[in-house]
């Protein structure tokens, strides 16, 4: 295959005879009307005759960025570079736009949006004259929105991230992580530490420059993971958004794309059970966010290959944390690619056996080669497999009567929180609590700190109706804060429990993604303040503490209630999101879009 399409330094062998895609548009002989007709459009910008029939790949190039997605409006630059590196590979580039999705300003939350891009990539990709595609991705929800679409039509794709921010600094010169500094500014304000000035200003500070968030948050997770599954360049995930290599980096992600349509490289034939495996486990290894699980068995799922949460915790629990970066560690961004990035990471990972050796990547090289004798340069931020930061840093699985799914990030729990939760402090095992349970993030807020609120440092903090259903898209507000009287007498954390997902940035060890969410049956809408939970975390559970009859009477009674609704749709796609929604623990993926796999080969 390599000598048909060689790829070296930007020239291109095309494959002799083949035919693409785009000449069903541009170069039918069954049908020159409709031909003369699809060209006709294109010339009125300048593009000319020659260029459209000239039989060579059409690249389409997924702009994620714009004004009112600031994480991923440097992608405005860049792709100048994507569109030379296809130029001088032999490709025609055709920019587009998608759905645009900005984690922090979207309401009532991004993540609602991830399947609305999804659906919209999908159709443009199944119905325009495009062999291969570009995937600008960056901001959280639009890396796995792009794999997943990708996944679907299976046409050869490839990620370029838009890069993390440069660091940012407090004004005493410690860094400012995105996403960290809104935990701990929030914190600081309510326990009255801080003005709303100096709070705005703290915050702003984790936004030094253009980029994603420079913390492991979901952004940083899921590009990391795109490259780790073998659909980005090796090493590219971690060059920060300003530095000359993503530059040079969008340039070969340009050249590489027209390579890969040459050689028919698709997403099945690199998304495979074994590409998953490592993401796995490199998920553990960089310390990544709680949302990888969703999004991850989301593409799974639209590539049609079996995944499951009980994959994460066998494969991934017993891995260790390898990446000393925010909200599990020290660093950030720019510390993380100047040790090496993630080919240093994943090559500690192949040497200790954890990697799937043979799965091949976007470059045509298997991730073997890729990563092979990529050493860290910096011990304190990548460390060695046997000397980690953490050992057996993966999620844990659970289940129980509250639930039938959730999941727990372990790296983040503090050993403050082990002394004072767990019932032996060395061990991950039990602890039990009476609860305060909350119904979305406004009661939060609104009753946090009152004292009629059954709450003191042994309390779980419990949040329902956060859930896909119960706060369309499900919300990320299971990290709660303790009340300001608490905050006061130094308690900064209570365990918490819920339905909603979680900041990829945050440092809580939340036990989250709760399905059946309270809004479809599940028992956390059975839930009262008081009731007690018992958690084990060795035996994966999360029990409620009260008679089953007495579970069983409380259902009744709820379900001749009517059962636990969230709001109403304020919104069209809201209530079509919630018609057609499956739960966290299955991706939260479109039910009906699931059927429809391989589309461009239709
Ligand atoms: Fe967009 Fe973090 S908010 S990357
Ligand atoms: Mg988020």
């Amino acid at each position: 295959e390599k000598k048909l399409a060689g790829y070296k330094d930007g020239l291109v062998i095309p494959r002799q005879g083949r035919k693409l895609r785009s000449a069903r548009w541009f170069n039918s002989e069954s049908n020159p009307g409709m031909t003369a007709l699809y060209i006709e459009r294109y010339l009125n910008y300048g593009m000319t005759r020659e260029e459209l029939m000239s039989g060579k790949p059409v690249i389409g190039i997924a702009q994620t960025g714009s004004d009112i997605a600031p994480c991923n409006r440097h992608h405005l630059e860049l792709v100048k570079r994507v569109r030379e590196g296809i130029r001088s590979a032999g490709g025609i580039a055709f920019e587009f736009p998608c759905h645009p999705i900005q984690e922090s300003s979207r309401r009532p939350t991004a993540c609602l949006d991830r399947n609305l891009m999804y659906l919209g990539l999908v159709e443009i990709l199944y119905a325009y004259p495009l062999d291969g595609v570009v995937l600008l991705t960056g901001c959280d929800k639009t890396t796995p929105a792009a794999l997943m679409a990708a996944a679907t039509v299976n046409i050869p794709a490839i990620c370029l991230n838009v890069g993390p921010m440069l660091n940012g600094y407090l004004k005493n010169d410690e860094l400012a992580g995105s996403g960290m500094v809104v935990w701990k500014g929030r914190e600081m304000y309510a326990a009255g530490e801080i003005n709303r000035e100096e709070f705005v200003d703290y915050i702003s500070r984790g936004a030094p420059s253009v980029g994603h968030c420079n913390t492991m948050g979901t952004a940083s997770t899921m590009n990391a993971l795109a490259e780790a599954l073998g659909m980005a360049l090796p090493g590219s995930a971690a060059i920060p958004a300003a530095y000359r290599q993503r530059g040079q980096c969008a340039y070969e992600t340009g050249g590489r794309i027209v390579e890969m349509v040459h050689a028919d490289r698709k997403p099945s034939d690199i998304m495979t059970r074994e590409a998953f495996e490592n993401v796995i486990v490199t998920n553990t290894a960089i310390g990544g966010s709680t949302n990888a699980p969703i999004h991850i068995n989301a593409m799974a799922k639209h590539i049609g290959v079996e995944l499951s949460l009980d994959d994460w915790d066998q494969l991934g629990f017993h891995v260790p944390l390898l990446l000393n970066m925010q909200p599990a560690g020290e660093f950030l961004g720019e510390e993380y690619y100047r040790a090496g990035g993630l080919p240093a990471i994943m090559a500690e990972l192949l040497e200790a056996g954890k990697l799937r050796t043979g799965a091949l990547t976007c470059n045509g090289e298997t991730i073997e080669t890729n990563v092979r004798g990529k050493g860290s340069w910096n011990r304190k931020i990548i460390r060695p497999y046997n000397d980690p930061l953490v050992p057996d840093a993966g999620f844990l699985h659970m289940q129980g009567t509250l639930f039938n799914s959730a999941i727990m990030k372990t790296c983040v729990i503090s050993p403050q929180f082990r002394q004072k939760f767990l019932e032996n402090p060395n061990d991950l095992n039990a602890f039990e609590g009476s609860v305060a349970v909350f119904d979305g993030p406004e009661d939060y807020h609104d009753r946090l700190d009152n004292p009629e609120t059954p709450i003191d440092d042994t309390t779980i903090l419990v949040m329902r109706g956060a859930g896909p259903l119960g706060y369309p898209g499900a919300a990320e507000v299971v990290n709660m804060h303790p009340p300001a009287r608490l905050l006061r007498q130094g308690i900064n954390a209570l365990p918490c429990i819920g339905d909603g997902r979680q900041s990829g940035t945050s440092g809580s060890p939340s036990i989250l993604n709760a399905s059946p969410e309270a809004a479809a049956g599940g028992n956390l809408a059975i839930l009262r303040d008081g009731d007690r939970l018992r958690v084990d975390l060795n035996k994966r559970s999360v029990d409620i503490l009260i008679e089953p009859a007495e579970i069983e009477l409380r259902r009744a009674e709820l379900k001749a209630n009517g059962g636990y609704n969230g709001p109403e749709s304020h919104t069209p796609w809201q209530e079509i999101f919630r018609r057609e929604t499956d739960q966290l623990n299955e991706g939260m993926v479109l039910r009906d879009a699931v059927k429809y796999q391989r589309v461009a080969q239709r």
